[in-house]
């Protein structure tokens, strides 16, 4: 007897799934929510840090006006996730990077949930929480998980900042292009807990189905991109990811 969940999973793409050859996955907040991390819409989680709109302290101008602000709210958040392990969502798309001959995983999350799950090579189109660029030279350097963080640029002295696509930004060269590329290429795309609201990270669904990708959607909530999907899988990420491997699970 297949469970309820199970059977969310229409067969069609169960059979895609195990018979792909190149994939695209790509990842929003949502794919942490069941590790713990806040979304920033959905499910009515609104960031603020003392009492700043996230969009506030996340953002270039802030860096301009009070750039210790800026480190130590992104300071709090790293201590938050020192704490949080991946979630099935996660360690099912590190799972993934062994099935597939072709296989990307784009991620506009900054906290390293999937590095920790084990996959490599991830596209971080808004960068990581877990490195620092210098203002000047832009040269980037890691923030270990335990440990302080590198307080000034060892290359030339100036000042570092989180290498964190902040609002008001650019995203980093050749992220976007890269996570485009393999957008157009790829034959089955999993739009895996995004709003799909922030571009150009929403345009990738749209880049691989212009290229014929066949596109499937994972969220609770129905988003922009819903009606866009030839299928929409309602629920939560952790528990949906794990059953689309081969074989009904009881
Ligand atoms: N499984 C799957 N999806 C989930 C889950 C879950 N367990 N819980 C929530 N979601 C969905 C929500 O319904 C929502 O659609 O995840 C989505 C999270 O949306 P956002 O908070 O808008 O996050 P995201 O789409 O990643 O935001 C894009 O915006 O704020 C900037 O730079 C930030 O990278 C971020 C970008």
């Amino acid at each position: 007897m297949q469970s309820a969940l199970a059977s969310q999973v229409p067969a069609e793409l169960r059979e895609r799934f195990n018979a792909a050859r190149n994939v695209l996955v790509l990842t929003g907040a949502g794919v942490s929510a069941e590790s713990g991390v806040p979304t920033f819409r959905g499910g009515g989680n609104s960031a603020v840090w003392k009492g700043m709109p996230f969009d506030e302290i996340s953002s270039a101008r802030m860096v301009e006006r009070d750039l210790p602000a800026v480190w130590e709210w992104f300071d709090y958040r790293r201590g938050i996730l020192q704490e949080i392990a991946p979630n099935a969502a996660h360690v099912a798309i590190a799972r993934w990077q062994h099935k597939f001959s072709g296989f990307s995983l784009v991620t506009q999350n900054v906290d390293g949930l999937h590095q920790k799950a084990g996959s490599r090579e991830v596209i971080e189109v808004h960068g990581s929480i877990w490195r620092a660029r210098c203002i000047a030279c832009h040269e980037r350097v890691g923030i270990p998980e335990h440990g302080s963080r590198p307080l000034d640029c060892n290359n030339c002295g100036d000042r570092l900042r989180p290498d964190v696509v902040l609002f008001g930004e650019m995203l980093p060269e050749g992220a976007f292009e890269l996570a485009a590329d393999k957008a157009s290429e790829c034959e089955l795309c999993l739009v895996v807990g995004t709003s799909a609201l922030v571009y150009p990270a929403a345009s990738l669904p749209e880049i691989a189905r212009a290229g014929g990708a066949y596109l499937c959607e994972v969220n609770p909530e129905r988003t922009p991109l819903s009606d866009f999907c030839d299928v929409v899988l309602t629920g939560k990420a952790g528990e949906l990811l794990p059953l689309l491997e081969d074989g009904p699970r009881l």
